[in-house]
């Protein structure tokens, strides 16, 4: 599909951001006309990109723009992306929602969607998930992997906590660190969870497809979290960043990338242990009528966690929810 003059000259202000280029100049680069230039200005313009515009210099993209957007993602992610089909819109009703849809009508592994908002973000076991924009980046990511059973998806939920750990310690500086199976938290704040869900195939059992949601608080909401998140939610950066969103979800996708072709699982499996933020910790184990107090021991190599109940019980937990006193 031929580019427009809009996203081509997005492509080349992303690339250039705080650099003034005359109409003429950028006429010249696009090979479209200064009006289509113009016109191309003002549609970024009310996509609410800061365009500077000066008489005698010309156009210039913010230095400070942080907005999500295809272009903004992809000048972090080549030449690796290859086998990534992207998509950046402004709002979506859950991006695991269109994506399920996506792949139902046959969309490839590595198909992505990411948003700068939700209007109804699911969470795990029913919950919404808050999803404001200006604040995070909810994205999906569809895998294929081929004779995978259900109970084998915790392996893409713990692999996917461990690459967005990486991509938040090595943009952010901080220890980031995960409460099994999917809460990533700094500080005792949880800044990020993540919903992988899958559909069967009744023919074999094995998963058809897996879409691996997740949602990432970059930025505290203006006017902080709302309700009982004051309490418990944080965010990866207390003040903006340049580029913050972009470079941060193109940082998440580049780390899945590696994931999925360097390191085994059993590597997988260690630097989840690593940051696991349970071990060692008197946890409830809920979501079997009333909740057990146990032991969270270990995390086995197929990121299942191993816990002791009081009566001295053994059990290895490969999906369900656990609290934890923090
Ligand atoms: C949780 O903490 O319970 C999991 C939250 C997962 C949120 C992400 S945001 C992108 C994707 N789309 C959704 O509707 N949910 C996931």
């Amino acid at each position: 599909m031929a580019l427009t003059t809009k996203a081509r000259l997005l492509a080349f202000f992303e690339a250039n951001k705080g650099v003034y280029f005359s109409g003429e100049e950028l006429a010249g680069r696009l090979s479209v006309s200064r009006t289509a230039v113009w016109k191309a200005v003002n549609g970024l313009r009310d996509e609410g990109y800061q365009i500077h515009g000066a008489s005698n210099r010309g156009y210039c993209l913010s230095a400070d723009t942080d907005i999500l957007s295809l272009q903004g993602i992809l000048k972090y992610l080549e030449p690796d992306c290859g086998r990534l089909d992207l998509e950046v819109v402004p709002v979506a009703e859950s991006t695991n929602f269109s994506l399920r849809k996506k792949a139902e009508a046959g969309a490839k592994e590595g198909t992505v969607i990411v948003a700068g908002c939700q209007t109804g973000g699911r969470g795990r076991v029913g919950r919404s998930f808050f999803s404001p924009e200006d604040t995070g980046i909810y994205m999906s990511i569809l895998l294929r992997p081929p004779h995978f059973l259900p109970d084998q998806a915790v392996k893409i939920t713990t692999m996917a906590a461990v690459a967005v750990c990486r991509a938040i310690e090595r943009m952010a500086g901080k220890e980031a660190r995960i409460k099994w199976v999917n809460d990533i938290f700094i500080e005792e704040r949880k800044v990020c969870g993540i919903l992988t869900e899958g559909s069967i195939s009744l023919e074999d059992g094995f998963l058809d497809y897996i879409v691996l949601g997740i949602g990432i608080n970059v930025y505290e909401p203006k006017g902080g979290f709302p309700g009982e998140l004051r309490e418990t939610a944080g965010a990866v950066f207390e003040a903006h960043q340049d580029d913050g969103k972009n470079r941060l979800a193109a940082e998440v996708l580049k780390e899945l990338l590696s994931g999925s072709q360097g390191e085994t699982a059993e590597d997988w499996a260690e630097q989840y242990r690593e940051r696991c933020m349970v071990l060692g910790r008197e946890i409830l184990v809920l979501g079997r009528g009333e909740p057990a107090r146990a032991r969270a021991l270990d995390v086995d190599d197929s990121c299942r966690l191993v816990v002791e109940y009081e009566d001295g019980g053994r059990e290895v937990l490969s999906s369900g929810e656990i609290s934890v006193e923090i």
